[in-house]
């Protein structure tokens, strides 16, 4: 039962919003319940502005009654950071109505958008200029911006293109005072202090909520070949890495390791994508070649590095994709291994990084502990290999009772394959972020003056701690 400041709460926020935006009856599932359906929160409200003023409004209302608020894009994250928590107290503050492009400018190939829009229309407006706009993950049709920036999410392209921060040129925040901070710029060179822009990205709605973004925008490549390889171990596929960097140079885009249990789910969940080669080695890679010449150009660069890779003994077979449908199958394989291991049933999902010149002895070191300390689990290991990202998931044995299998044995296996992410000089969060899943262990894994300096900053910017409390931050 909501109390009587939450009440008076709610009847400014609909004088605010109007009755449409603020939601407090019916399924709200879609913003309650977190992607992969491990947890469920109730809100007092689902409120849903449609300006920054309005976001604005929002937030000094909510401070005055003591009230917190989560912000939510697409709630595609996996870390359980963008669902209120289960005491009905807090708001949940959508974006998604806020979902404008505001304006392109070619000759500055920058784009300004509201932070609701999601990801795939960004790419669109940017391809409708003759422009490229890289980021790309498997959520892109629902994931939002302003997700994007507040998760620093990483995707298929960062080798090449960097991840969301590097993309990020300028951002419009609400602060947690209800102040906005006008930052959409668009400069590339802007030294007049803290940069707050970075401080915003990667902070999962903790210290401002971000309501408009100026990203960087890239010439379109003349062609873009993918191919798929099967390699015969990680240490091959790290191997294969160096060969194409070599002879691709900045024309590699796109470099994705899949393991072969990973890739006998997509087989087993959709097997109309027909999976290539997946049964003829434990790992196979997916490599693009973008190029500004032609695609002539780029398919002999692509044949000569396979060639030199297979005389080396580093891929043992390979497919270069004939036309844009065959390409777009690939990566459609590729993207559908999370869908593909939802499927399957509950898992222990892992977003880890090490240092790519270590990645076969973590792999090696990893795998043997885990099938010593937990007999029979199965490895869906796959990832962005080119940036020394992994999604090192751990499904139940075969036969086994899911839930069981979780709540035995989750705290056994994050510990190990943290620690051993410890042991190799890495992070235990890549590109996810920390959200609520985390938050517990990050203190075991995180620099304490870091985390103490995280802490002052928070402190500082929102003093009451209603922005998102409890992610990121204990
Ligand atoms: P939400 O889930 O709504 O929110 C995520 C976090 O950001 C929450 O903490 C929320 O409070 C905060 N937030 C959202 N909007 C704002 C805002 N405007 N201002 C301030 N804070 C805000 N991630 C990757 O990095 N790489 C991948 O390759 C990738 N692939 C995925 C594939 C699938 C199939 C799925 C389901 C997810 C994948 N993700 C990936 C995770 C997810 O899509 C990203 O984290 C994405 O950036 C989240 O965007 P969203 O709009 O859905 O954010
Ligand atoms: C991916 O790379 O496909 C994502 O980050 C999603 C996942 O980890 O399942
Ligand atoms: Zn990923």
């Amino acid at each position: 039962m909501p109390n009587a400041t939450s009440l008076d709460l709610l009847i400014t926020l609909r004088e605010v919003l109007g009755e449409a935006h603020v939601l407090t009856e019916g399924d709200l599932s879609a913003y309650e319940q977190d992607w992969r359906k491990r947890t469920r929160g109730k809100a007092l409200a689902v409120v849903r502005p449609g300006s920054t003023q309005q976001v604005a409004e929002v937030v000094k209302a909510c401070a005055q009654a003591h009230v917190s608020l989560v912000p939510q894009g697409g709630n595609t994250g996996l870390v359980v950071g963008g669902i209120p928590d289960a005491t009905g107290t807090q708001v949940l503050l959508s974006l998604q109505r806020m979902n404008a492009v505001r304006s392109l400018d070619a000759d500055n190939l920058t784009l300004t958008v509201e932070a609701g829009c999601v990801l795939q229309h960004v790419q669109e407006a940017a391809a409708q200029a003759g422009l490229l706009f890289p980021l790309s993950l498997g959520a892109e049709g629902s994931c939002t911006i302003g997700g994007n920036l507040a998760t620093n999410a990483g995707g298929t392209q960062v080798l090449r293109y960097g991840n969301a921060r590097e993309l990020c040129l300028g951002l419009e925040v609400v602060t947690a005072q209800g102040e906005v901070m006008h930052g959409l710029s668009g400069l590339r060179k802007d030294n007049t202090g803290y940069d707050l822009r970075h401080l915003m990205i990667g902070s999962e709605g903790t210290l401002g909520i971000i309501t408009a973004a100026t990203m960087k925008l890239y010439p379109l490549p003349a062609a873009n070949l993918t191919a798929w390889a099967a390699v015969p171990s990680v240490a091959h596929a790290v191997r294969l890495l160096g060969l194409a960097q070599q002879h691709l140079g900045a024309g590699l885009t796109g470099f994705e390791m899949m393991g072969q249990f990973a890739l006998r789910l997509v087989d087993k969940h959709y097997p109309q994508l027909r999976v290539p080669l997946w049964q003829e080695a434990p790992y196979c890679v997916l490599l693009e070649n973008s190029d500004y010449e032609s695609e002539a150009h780029a398919r002999e660069r692509f044949e000569h590095l396979l060639e030199i890779a297979l005389e080396e003994g580093c891929v043992s077979d390979a497919v270069v994709a004939e036309s844009l449908g065959q390409a777009r199958n690939l990566w459609h394989i590729r993207e559908s291994i999370t869908l593909a291991q939802a499927e399957e049933g509950l898992n222990i999902k892992h977003d880890i990084s090490v240092p790519i010149s270590v990645i076969p002895d973590f792999v090696d070191a990893t795998d043997a502990l885990l099938a010593r300390e937990v007999a029979g689990v199965r490895l869906v290991n796959f990832g962005h290999l080119g940036d020394g990202n992994l999604h090192y998931n751990v499904q139940a044995p075969e036969g086994c009772d899911t839930a069981a299998f979780l709540r035995d044995y989750e705290a056994l296996v994050n510990h190990l394959v943290y620690q051993s992410v410890k042991r190799f000089g890495g992070s235990i969060s890549a590109e996810h972020g920390v959200g609520s899943m985390k938050v517990g262990c990050l203190p075991d894994y995180k620099d304490p003056v870091a985390l103490a300096m995280m802490r002052r900053i928070k402190d500082a910017l929102d003093p009451q701690g209603l922005l998102n409390p409890g992610r990121v931050l204990d």
